[in-house]
């Protein structure tokens, strides 16, 4: 069997590999960190006009945050190791060992993550996105809206002792998405952040 302690190393390593760079490169697209926001996400990809490209890129980040937590869980790891099994994926996006530490925002990573710890917590997520994105057309703004009730929700899903250490994961990946996403903050603030689909980011 595997120590326990390398889950964690297991989704660093498999959160580091970004789809964004991958999809694009299999795709002949732009570099995503070269072009619109310059963020190796799915909302940036989308911008190069291939929404099959797009969807590729979600599905993919996605992935490497449900697999590594549903790997660690069905291995039998205590909640704690599957805190930072959760906490690891998600930062191997943010900083990728295998792309120089400069990676994504970790919306779709997340969800992965919210994913494999409870159906509910990722419902939440998913119904909050769509809503505020019908609303307002802004991945960033229902990336934020939905981190931030998720964040609460998961206080009320994880209510025993031994399930404070996921709360503490939800709650490290929605302040790490709010730093991410500083400057799609001022650009909402200001006005001037781009909708869904629409080709230039600033
Ligand atoms: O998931 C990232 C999204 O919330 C914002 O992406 O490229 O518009 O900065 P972008």
């Amino acid at each position: 069997a595997i120590p326990h302690f390398l889950w964690p190393v297991f989704g660093y390593l498999l959160g580091s590999i970004s789809s964004a760079i991958i999809v694009s490169k299999l795709f002949r697209l732009d570099d995503p960190r070269n072009v619109g926001s310059g963020n190796p996400g799915a909302t940036n990809v989308l911008r190069s006009g291939s929404k099959a490209a797009a969807i590729l890129t979600l599905l993919g980040d996605l992935l490497k945050g449900l697999i590594p937590v549903l790997m660690a869980q069905y291995a039998g790891v205590s909640n704690g190791i599957l805190a930072l099994v959760a906490i690891a994926a998600f930062m191997g996006h943010l900083f990728p060992v295998f792309f120089g530490f400069k990676g994504g925002k970790g919306v779709a990573t997340a969800i992965g993550v919210f994913a494999a710890l409870s159906w509910k917590l990722v419902l939440v997520f998913i119904l909050v996105w769509v809503m505020t994105a019908a609303i307002s057309r802004y991945s960033s703004l229902a990336a934020l809206v939905a981190s931030a009730i998720t964040g609460l929700a998961s206080f009320a899903l994880f209510n025993q002792p031994d399930q404070l250490q996921l709360v503490g994961a939800v709650f490290w990946i929605v302040a790490f998405t709010f730093q991410r996403h500083r400057a799609n903050i001022d650009r909402l603030r200001q006005g001037t952040e781009t909708k869904i689909g629409a080709k230039k980011a600033d």
